[in-house]
């Protein structure tokens, strides 16, 4: 397999992207959105023409594998399992996470989760990704260089502005930072009303604080959102995270619908539970 990546730095794009994902990875927002993820690509795959190769996408599409570090908010995430329950020992996450985790493991980011599942159902695959950041690009390009067909391809630009020259895929993701939040809030708006029009399948991640941005995104989007909730919302907002939710557009839906009984266990294991938020 092999990857091209383009290490061309976009100055301005890269130089507002300060955020750096080390901190949370692992944490519970990433293994909700992770599985959500997986359960997904299952779900697509089952209705995938046989032989077809299965074009993925992400937009913000991160390392794509970081080390949990002594400390950090993986330790109440992936960090919290001890042990799988039956309900959910199926799941492709499970499959390819093994827990419990210590500090050292490599925590696989979304793409590479993608591409192994991928890889282990023997399914033909092209994977675009975007990233603004130059330390993201230069760890893709590692990993990318040493594989020998092109299926990856890694361009360091604004992810948002991408969707509009490259449509077409089976799935993308779009994973902001929401730093600056307002910024990423309209931006997803707008990404996931150009896919609908596509007619395209799609997740989209995005942190709760309050319930006014993911109601507007949802409506919006005309879609679903699966959201973990692990704190309560209170009498008004604040600067606590209190959840997270993925938005599930086109044939993306469906697959999280069926899935319900699964992110409620999920949703459990996490500490938290799953609300569903319909578009009105
Ligand atoms: C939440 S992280 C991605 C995590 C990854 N999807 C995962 O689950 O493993 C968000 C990423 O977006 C990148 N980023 C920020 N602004 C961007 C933009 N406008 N376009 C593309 N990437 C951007 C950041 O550098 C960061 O790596």
């Amino acid at each position: 397999m092999s990857q091209t990546s383009d290490r061309r730095t976009g100055p301005s794009t890269a130089r507002r992207s300060a955020y750096d994902h080390a901190r949370k990875v692992g944490n519970r927002a990433d293994v909700w959105k992770h599985c959500c993820l997986l359960r997904v690509v299952e779900h697509l795959l089952a209705g995938h023409p046989p032989g077809a190769t299965f074009r993925y996408g992400e937009t913000h599409s991160g390392a794509g594998e970081l080390v949990l570090g002594e400390t950090g908010e993986w330790r109440q995430g992936v960090g919290a399992l001890d042990s799988v329950p039956d309900a959910l020992a199926p799941h492709p996450y499970f499959r390819l996470v093994d827990v419990p985790v210590a500090p050292g493991t490599r925590y696989l980011g979304s793409w590479r989760l993608v591409e192994r599942h991928l890889a282990d159902q023997g399914i033909e695959h092209q994977i675009r990704l975007c990233d603004t950041s130059t330390a993201v690009s230069n760890l893709v390009w590692e990993y990318t260089v040493h594989q020998p067909s092109p299926t990856i391809v890694f361009r360091q630009l604004d992810g948002f502005a991408d969707i509009k020259k490259h449509p077409g895929q089976h799935l993308l993701f779009i994973d902001p930072p929401f730093k600056p939040a307002r910024h990423d809030w309209r931006r997803a708006g707008e990404a996931t009303e150009l896919l609908r029009e596509r007619g395209e399948s799609y997740l989209a991640w995005y942190p709760i604080y309050w319930p006014t941005e993911p109601t507007r995104l949802t409506n919006a989007a005309r879609a679903p959102a699966f959201e973990l909730h692990w704190a309560p919302m209170g009498k008004r907002p604040d600067r606590a995270l209190k959840g997270c939710g993925m938005l599930a557009g086109g044939d993306a839906a469906p697959g999280l619908e069926a899935a319900q009984g699964e992110l409620e266990a999920l949703a459990e294991l996490l500490g938290g539970r799953l609300e569903i938020r319909q578009p009105g």
